[in-house]
C-alpha cells in the first residue's frame, strides 16, 4: 500500500494524461464537493465539457472556486490533466494567495492502457496523437513539478501502485 500523506487543509493537483484515472482516483478518496473538475466547468460555462474554446473561461471560473475554498479553510481538489506549467503555476498561485499547501499526485500509466481506456470512451474523441502528446507533456513535468513550488509530489505509478493508494491526512498544527 502507498500511503499519500496530504495536509488535512491542501490543494491538490491530480497531474495525468487523459485515461490515467485522475477522475475515478478523485471520486474514490474524495467527496464530490471537494473535486473542481476542468469537465465540470467547461459544462458549467459552455454546456459541453469537451468544448476546448471555452477552456480559458472555465479554468477561470475553477480558479475563482478553487480561491473561495482555500480562504473558507476547505481542502481541495483539482481534476484536471495539469500537464502544462502555466496551468500547474495557476495553482500554485492561487493555494499560496491563500497561505494553503500544494500538492501534486501524479498518476502514471502506461499509454497503451491510458489509450485503449479512452477510445473505449463516447465523451473522449481526440486522436492517438493527442494522447501522445500528453505523454511527453508527463515525461517533461517530472523534472518541472519539484521546482515549481508543490510542496509534495506525490507519484503513482501503475495500475496496482493506483488502485492500493491510501490518503492519510496530516494535522496541520
Ligand atoms: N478506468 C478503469 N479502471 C481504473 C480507472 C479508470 O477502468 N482503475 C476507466 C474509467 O472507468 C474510465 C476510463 O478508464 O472509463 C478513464 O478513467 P478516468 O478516471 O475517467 O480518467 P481521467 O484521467 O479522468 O481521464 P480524462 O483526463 O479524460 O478525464
Ligand atoms: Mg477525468
Amino acid at each position: 500500500m502507498t500511503t499519500l500523506d496530504i495536509p488535512e487543509l491542501a490543494l491538490v493537483a491530480l497531474v495525468g494524461v487523459s485515461g490515467s484515472g485522475k477522475s475515478t482516483f478523485a471520486r474514490r478518496h474524495f467527496a464530490p464537493s471537494q473535486v473542481l473538475s476542468s469537465d465540470a466547468f467547461r459544462a458549467m460555462v459552455a454546456d459541453d465539457e469537451n468544448d476546448q474554446s471555452a477552456s480559458a473561461d472555465a479554468f477561470e471560473a475553477l480558479h475563482h472556486v478553487a480561491a473561495t475554498r482555500l480562504r473558507r479553510g476547505r481542502l481541495t481538489v483539482v481534476d484536471a490533466t495539469n500537464l502544462q506549467p502555466h496551468a500547474r503555476a495557476a495553482l500554485v498561485r492561487v493555494a499560496r494567495e491563500h497561505d494553503v499547501l500544494p500538492v501534486a499526485v501524479v498518476l502514471d500509466v502506461p499509454e497503451a492502457l491510458a489509450w485503449e481506456r479512452t477510445e473505449g470512451r463516447a465523451d473522449r474523441t481526440f486522436g492517438r496523437q493527442v494522447l501522445a502528446r500528453m505523454q511527453r507533456d508527463l515525461r517533461r513535468s517530472y523534472k518541472q513539478l519539484a521546482r515549481e513550488g508543490f510542496r509534495k509530489v506525490h507519484v503513482l505509478r501503475g495500475v496496482e501502485e493506483i488502485d492500493a493508494a491510501e490518503i492519510r491526512y496530516e494535522k496541520l498544527f
